[in-house]
């Protein structure tokens, strides 16, 4: 468990390596983590660069990873309505309940906001998303996924007023060009 007054800056991901990220997501998630059903949502996808987060500890330690990918919703007739899907979000577990989740977490949904982008959207526990953010199942009963998922788990947040809903497949975001 983290020393509650861990020093700590939150930085934008792109100013980390691709190999300590991966490292500190193997060591939050597993090895295995790759055939999860979130990882085929956002199959091919790259993360944003204005919505994916670090943390680093006072030696520049990467400690803590946010990341979010451009998916959709695919209706039947193929069109898609964009979201923003928020994940994985990673403290090392020898900093874990210190408050970097939250503090990730909370620069992510003011960016959001400040942005006023597509809805957020994740697989996660609503027992921490919905009740410090706000991010519910209510209006994803509509969606599937390209794998196992408990639909308890699926959770959204809209950040610009417009309604979370609409019945389809999550997947990968494809550019539309007119
Ligand atoms: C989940 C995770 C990101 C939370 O970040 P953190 O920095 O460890 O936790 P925080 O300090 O931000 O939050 C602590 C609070 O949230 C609660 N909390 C943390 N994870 C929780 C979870 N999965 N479910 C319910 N509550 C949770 C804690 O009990 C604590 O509550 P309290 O303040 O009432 O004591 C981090 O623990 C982690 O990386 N875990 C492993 C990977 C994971 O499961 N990621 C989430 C799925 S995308």
């Amino acid at each position: 468990m983290a020393d509650r007054q861990d020093v700590s800056d939150i930085v934008p991901l792109n100013s980390q390596s691709e190999i300590a990220i991966e490292r500190l997501l193997d060591a939050a998630f597993g090895t295995d983590r790759h055939g999860r059903t979130a990882y085929r949502i956002r199959d091919g996808m790259p993360w944003l660069p204005e919505l994916s987060l670090a943390t680093i500890d006072a030696d520049g330690t990467l400690i803590g990873t946010l990341q979010s990918w451009p998916v959709a919703l695919t209706l039947t007739d193929g069109s898609q309505i964009p979201l923003i899907m928020v994940g994985p979000v990673a403290v090392a577990p020898t900093h874990q309940f210190g408050g970097h989740g939250r503090a990730m977490m909370d620069a992510v949904v003011a960016a959001a906001r400040a942005l006023r982008c597509e809805p957020l959207m994740m697989i996660g526990d609503p027992e921490y998303y919905e009740r410090f953010w706000g991010f519910s199942a209510q209006g994803t009963s509509g969606w599937n996924a390209p794998g196992p998922f408990e639909p308890r788990r699926l959770l959204g947040l809209s950040v610009d007023g417009s309604e979370i809903g609409g019945t389809g497949m999550l997947s990968p975001r494809i550019a539309v060009t007119a």
